[in-house]
C-alpha cells in the first residue's frame, strides 16, 4: 500500500471531521439564538486508528490496499452528536443534510427500526468539500446521532459484546434485560418528550 497516499487522505479525512464539526456547532448555536433550547448535549469526534481500520478491511474482505479503504471504508472521519431528546436527533440531521455542500452518501435509522440488539441511532455518511492547495475533495464523515440514553446504551451494550471472560449465559442473560432496557429507555424519552414541548408551548 502507498502509505504517502495513505496519510494524505486520513489528513483529508481529519480535516472533513474539522469542517462537519463546525457546521454541527454552528447550528447548534443559531438554534439556541432562536428557540431557546440546544438541541445538541454534546460532540465527540474520532478518527479510526489503523488497528481497527485494518481490522475492517479484513472483516469486510477487502484487499489492504489504498484504493479499496478509499473507496469502501466510509467511518475513517467520525462524530457521535449526543442530544437530549430524540426530535433533537431528527432536527440536527435535517438542519445538516439541508446544506448546499452536504452530500447524503447513506443513512441508517435505527431509532425507527432497532438493531436485534436493541440498538439504536440515526448513522449518516456524507460527504464534504475539503479545500487544499491542490484543489477540493470531497471526503466522507460517518455521524452517529443518538440521546443521551441511547448513548450510556450503547457504551454499556458494547462494553458486554466485548468481554470474553463473561460465560455465554451470563452474556445471553444481560443481553436479553438489556434489549428491554432499551425498549423501557425509548418509551421514557418520548414521555419526557412530550412533558418538554408541552411545557414549551406554555411559554
Ligand atoms: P461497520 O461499519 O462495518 O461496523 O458496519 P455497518 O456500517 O453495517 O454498521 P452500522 O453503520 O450500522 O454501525 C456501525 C457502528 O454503529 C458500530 O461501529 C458501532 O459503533 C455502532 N453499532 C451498531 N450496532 C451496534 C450494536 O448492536 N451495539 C452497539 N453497542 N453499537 C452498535
Ligand atoms: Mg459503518
Amino acid at each position: 500500500m502507498d502509505l504517502t497516499d495513505f496519510v494524505s487522505y486520513y489528513q483529508l479525512c481529519q480535516a472533513a471531521v474539522n469542517e462537519v464539526g463546525t457546521k454541527l456547532e454552528n447550528l447548534d448555536a443559531d438554534y439556541q439564538l432562536h428557540n431557546a433550547h440546544n438541541p445538541i448535549h454534546h460532540m465527540e469526534a474520532r478518527m479510526k486508528d489503523a488497528r481497527s481500520l485494518f481490522r475492517k478491511v479484513k472483516a469486510h474482505d477487502l484487499p489492504l490496499t489504498f484504493a479499496s479503504i478509499h473507496d469502501h471504508i466510509y467511518d475513517i472521519g467520525g462524530i457521535r452528536v449526543i442530544c437530549n431528546y430524540q426530535a433533537d436527533v431528527y432536527t440536527v440531521a435535517e438542519n445538516l443534510l439541508a446544506q448546499s455542500d452536504i452530500t447524503l452518501i447513506r443513512q441508517k435509522d435505527s431509532i425507527k427500526t432497532p438493531k436485534a440488539s436493541g440498538y439504536r441511532s440515526l448513522h449518516l455518511v456524507v460527504s464534504v468539500p475539503v479545500f487544499q492547495a491542490k484543489g477540493v475533495k470531497n471526503t466522507p464523515v460517518e455521524i452517529q446521532l443518538r440521546t443521551v440514553g441511547m448513548d450510556t446504551w450503547a457504551s454499556l451494550e458494547h462494553k458486554l459484546r466485548y468481554k470474553t471472560d463473561v460465560d455465554a449465559d451470563t452474556v445471553a442473560h444481560y443481553a436479553a434485560q438489556l434489549h428491554q432496557y432499551a425498549d423501557e429507555m425509548d418509551h421514557m424519552e418520548l414521555g419526557m418528550q412530550a412533558i418538554f414541548h408541552a411545557l414549551s408551548d406554555q411559554k
